[in-house]
């Protein structure tokens, strides 16, 4: 069997961030969290801590926890990644600009066979590609939150990733135990692509009185076997994070993305989901 990079560098120690650092340390990577300043670092080791823990204690983790936790390490500067990284996953939040600076500060440091990816949920690789100088090596490694407990990974190759590169990438998932699909660079690939207008749609019918939020959240989830609602499944991706890929794949795709004036609403409230404690549902703390 395959194995993963043996050091790996992940840029954003987030929600995304913190639980890809978990996978790759189980599956025996030393791991390097970059995260913006000191005090969002140490927010991302304690989400760490808190991931591992919770794995362990669910029986789920799949290694030894001080072994895991001693495998990562976490930083204030991409500087600090080590020159012979094999991967380097960026994980900033959905904003190109902010994904663009931490391409090219990225590749300044490792070297050049170094696979560089990115977690973006929606964002042309292509595009985020045109700040390199290797654009080859570039490639969509798009993870699912949680990220520990979800089974697929997408694979998103632009034009000019090489064919090397996706098969390595498509090793590396299944050495994580997970299951790849590789798509196409297009705009919301084909999860949000797909999640993404669902959860528009329940969003515009909430709007309309059509039924209230657990009704058609049901609706999907007895009605068509979905496991999860589009609704609860918006609230726990976080509203602001959809309203962003909506934005985005409106301007790209088109109409039928325009973001609903309630999911706006929300966002501008900071109703943003579980995480802010209200969304379409209120989530005890
Ligand atoms: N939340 C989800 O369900 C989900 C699912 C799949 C993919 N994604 C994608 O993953 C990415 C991250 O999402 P998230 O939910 O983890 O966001 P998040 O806001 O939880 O985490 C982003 C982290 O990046 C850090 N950061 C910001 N600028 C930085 C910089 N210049 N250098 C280093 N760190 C920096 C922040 O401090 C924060 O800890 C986004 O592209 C998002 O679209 C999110």
């Amino acid at each position: 069997m395959s194995a993963v990079p043996s050091i790996v560098g992940v840029v954003g120690g987030g929600r995304m961030g913190a639980g890809i650092a978990q996978i790759f340390a189980v599956a025996g990577a030393e791991v390097t969290i970059v995260e913006a300043d000191g005090v969002a670092a140490d927010a991302a080791r304690e989400r760490v801590r808190r991931g591992v823990e919770q794995g362990a204690a669910k029986g789920k983790l799949g290694a030894e926890p001080s072994d895991v936790l001693r495998r990562i390490t976490t930083v204030t500067s991409v500087e600090d990644l080590a020159p012979e990284t094999g991967l380097v996953v960026e994980a900033v939040p959905e904003i190109a600009e902010a994904k663009l600076s931490v391409l090219t500060a990225v590749e300044k440091i490792i070297g050049p066979d170094a696979v560089i990816a990115s977690n973006t949920s929606s964002l042309s690789i292509a595009d985020l590609g045109t700040v390199l100088e290797h654009p080859k090596r570039f490639l969509g490694l798009h993870f699912f939150n949680p990220v520990p407990a979800s089974a697929l990974v997408e694979v998103v190759r632009a034009a000019d990733t090489s064919s090397v590169v996706v098969s390595s990438a498509v090793d590396w998932v299944a050495a994580l135990g997970k299951t790849e699909i590789v798509v196409k660079d297009s705009p919301g690939f084909a999860t949000s692509r797909l999640g993404v207008l669902l959860g528009l749609e329940a969003i515009r019918m909430l709007e309309e009185d059509v039924a209230d939020a657990e009704s058609i959240d049901r609706a999907m989830e007895l009605g068509y076997r979905h496991p999860m609602g589009p609704l609860k499944s918006t609230d726990l991706v976080g509203l602001d994070v959809r309203l962003a890929i909506a934005d985005y794949l409106h301007r790209t795709v088109g109409e039928r993305f325009r973001a609903p004036m309630l999911l706006r609403d929300k966002v501008a409230r900071g109703e943003l989901g579980k995480k802010s404690g209200q969304g379409f549902y209120t989530w005890p703390s």
